[in-house]
């Protein structure tokens, strides 16, 4: 695997997401397996991050695979768990899946439109023909409104880190730079990049994989989200 685009912030994730209520995230995807009455045994995260979400899931789901493209945010899970270190857009099972989530607008870092359509229709491949594939991703709202909120500077273990985040609203790329200085003094730095697509585009995107866009949901909630929603949760089976 050649990239670790998490490398420098597997070292502050947890501190950085420690107000997040990633019980409450557990919670919802755990409503929506109920709402689809999905009969779920096989479960799979995509993009798991260091598996804080999966502290809240293990009681609920009994046998989960997480996968992430970052070997440094996989190393921050227990080794007990089943761990896989791919990227999301070449999926490398071979058997399927009745449950596949994902959470943290973590399609947004697939970055081309057509990589999009190809990581969905990989999820397709390995999803059983009653499955339910779930995802939230980020749109310009969100962006335009909390860019200026995300940055920050802070401490960590005798870290010091600062994030700065841009949205370019042209070509729809927001970036979130982050600068480490280590507790030897040693500075580090990691760009992450997010596209922001449009609504409508990951219906089109969903129909070309081959899957089906049961609901489309304003994230946190079983109401229908619009092309103004800032996070929006969609629910899809195979067509
Ligand atoms: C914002 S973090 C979310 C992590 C976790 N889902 C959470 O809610 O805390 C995004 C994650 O996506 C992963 N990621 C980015 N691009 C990826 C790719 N192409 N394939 C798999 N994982 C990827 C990163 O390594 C990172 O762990």
């Amino acid at each position: 695997m050649a990239s670790d685009p998490y490398k420098v912030v597997s070292m502050i994730y947890d501190h950085m997401m420690h107000r997040l209520s990633y019980n409450e995230w557990a919670k919802y995807i755990i409503d929506i397996k109920t709402f689809y009455k999905n009969d779920a045994e096989k479960f799979l995260e995509i993009a798991c991050g260091t598996g804080k979400l999966d502290k809240y899931l293990e009681k609920s789901f009994n046998d989960i695979v997480l996968l992430d493209i970052s070997k440094s945010m996989l190393d921050c899970i227990p080794s007990s768990k089943k761990r896989v270190c791919a990227n999301m857009t070449r999926q490398p099972f071979k058997s399927n899946f009745d449950f596949i989530y994902s959470t943290f607008d973590s399609i947004n870092y697939i970055t081309d439109e057509e990589e999009i359509v190809k990581y969905m229709g990989e999820i397709r491949n390995i999803l059983s023909d009653d499955g339910i594939f779930t995802f939230d991703a980020s749109l310009e709202t969100n962006s335009i409104k909390n860019v200026k909120r995300l940055n920050r500077v802070n401490k960590f273990r005798g870290m010091e880190y600062k994030q700065v985040s841009k949205y370019e609203k042209d070509i729809r790329l927001h970036m979130n730079s982050f600068r480490m200085k280590l507790a030897n003094g040693e500075i580090i730095e990691e760009v992450h990049t997010q596209k922001i697509y449009d609504f409508e585009f990951y219906f089109d995107a969903a129909e070309r994989a081959g899957l089906h866009v049961l609901d489309c949901f304003e994230a946190f909630t079983f109401e229908d989200a619009n092309e103004e929603s800032e996070r929006i949760q969609f629910i899809m089976k195979k067509l």
